[in-house]
């Protein structure tokens, strides 16, 4: 056995598919599991009683904490951090007032750097291992960004922001500089370690046609990027697009017809769309990203998640921080479900574990690398706290399974629950910058 090996004990749980689909064998939950990672990689899970620990490896001892895999978070915008809770605006306001003149600021380097910094320690404290980020207009926000996760070992997507119109001067690229500085950051970080590119037109209404056709263009030649992108967020960003648009039938033809809408491509929100258009993003394997807690923050809509099922487009969860006002994917879950609540659905904690986890890792297409515990995946998980609250640990000490230990960690637990956040198998504790 290699010394890089490591051992762990304690309850896990995780997905092997999507629960509302799969029912009952979508989900694997040992009370007390030895979990082996060998380089990185998971290398075998079994009941504690009936596993061997190898000689000549350490034994970490989480007994009493639930192990699940490292959350998913599939809508974020790392310079948005410093706008987080921001008081008073729907979101074409919001923008202007808030978004707008914050990320003027990462044109210069060192806010690039510092913010990248902080904001990967919080991803890391709310026990989110991997996500999709949006940086500025700016390219060395990109590049901080990427240095930082890199510097991590993290597994973790982002793009520049491309935005031609309908901006701040300061805030605005042109269709060339646009895609020559998205081609270069694609060269220098693209399938580099574990990092992967994001084409990230901003939305509709702040590109030109031109841009989106260029956006497309950089798809074409760069096989296994992303495109990242906002939809059908709110009713009067919807209108604006249907008026800077006319010819389209709808807003997700603004970006078909760029060939924008394909496996890879993640739409954030996807609040207001047809059922047609629902079946459009399944037919084309696109996912979405919705972001509960932006939409009530915002007050952007509700999003229709039986829709989504029903039509078979892959969900994953994202904090949409700044726009959501949390960076954890266990307040997202509980605003998850009382946004569903009010659609008369009940969402299944297990169903809510896959969203965070292996959903989110189908979203983004790379649930070969991460997502649950089977052998041979990248070992990103985290330890769960159930008692980490008075109030919780004496609802923990009443509950009977899993699933209702997982119900409350959902809907009472935040960042505090978050025992520790382990990287390729190694607790992240050990990396946090001061
Ligand atoms: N739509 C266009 N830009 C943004 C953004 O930065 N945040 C959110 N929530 N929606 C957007
Ligand atoms: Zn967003």
């Amino acid at each position: 056995m290699t010394s890089s090996a490591i051992a762990y004990r304690g309850s896990v749980l995780h997905c092997l598919d999507e629960p509302e689909v799969a029912g009952e064998d979508a989900i694997e939950y040992y009370d007390d599991a030895l979990l082996l990672v060998e380089n990185g990689h998971i290398s075998a899970l079994g009941h504690f009683s009936e596993s061997v620990l190898p000689n000549g490896v350490d034994l970490v001892n989480l007994q009493g904490k639930l192990l699940v895999p490292g959350f998913v978070d599939t809508h974020i915008h790392y310079p948005q951090v410093d706008i987080i809770a921001s008081y008073g605006t729907q979101l074409l306001e919001w923008l202007e007032t808030y978004t707008f003149p914050a990320e003027m600021a990462f044109a210069e380097e060192s806010t690039s750097v510092d913010t990248a910094k902080f904001f990967i320690d919080e991803l890391l404290r709310n026990g989110t291992t991997s996500a999709l980020v949006f940086g500025t207009v700016h390219k060395q926000s990109v590049n901080a960004f990427f240095d930082q996760a890199k510097s991590r070992q993290l597994r973790m997507i982002c793009g520049k922001v491309m935005m031609d119109r309908n901006a701040p001067d300061a805030l605005r690229d042109t269709v060339e500089s646009g895609y020559k500085d998205s081609q270069a950051l694609i060269k220098q970080w693209h399938n580099k370690d574990r990092l992967g590119y994001a084409v990230t037109p901003r939305f509709a209404p702040t590109s030109t046609d031109a841009q989106l056709a260029s956006a497309g263009k950089l798809l074409d030649e760069n096989p296994g990027v992303h495109l990242h992108t906002h939809l059908a967020e709110s009713a009067d960003e919807c209108d604006w697009v249907a008026s800077l648009f006319p010819s389209q039938q709808d807003y997700l033809a603004v970006y078909e017809q760029f060939g924008l809408v394909r496996k890879r491509s993640v739409f954030a929100h996807s609040i207001h769309l047809s059922n047609q258009a629902w079946n459009r993003l399944s037919a084309a394997k696109a996912a979405v990203a919705h972001c509960p807690t932006s939409n009530l923050f915002i007050g952007s809509g509700l999003f229709d998640m039986r829709a989504a099922m029903k039509a078979g487009v892959p969900i994953g969860l994202g904090t949409d921080v700044g726009g959501g006002d949390s960076f954890s994917l266990l307040r997202t879950i509980n605003e998850a479900y009382k946004i569903q609540q009010l659609q008369g659905y009940s969402l299944k904690p297990e169903q809510s574990l896959y969203l965070a986890t292996l959903g989110g890792a189908r979203a983004l297409d790379l649930d070969a690398y991460i997502g649950n515990f089977s052998i041979g995946k990248e070992a990103d998980f985290v330890a769960l706290d159930p008692h980490a609250t008075p109030l919780m640990s004496r609802k923990a000490k009443q509950s009977k399974d899993w699933r209702s230990t997982l119900f409350n960690l959902t809907m009472m637990g935040d960042d505090r629950c978050i025992y520790d956040t382990y990287i390729l198998g190694r607790s992240s504790k050990r990396c946090e910058t001061a």
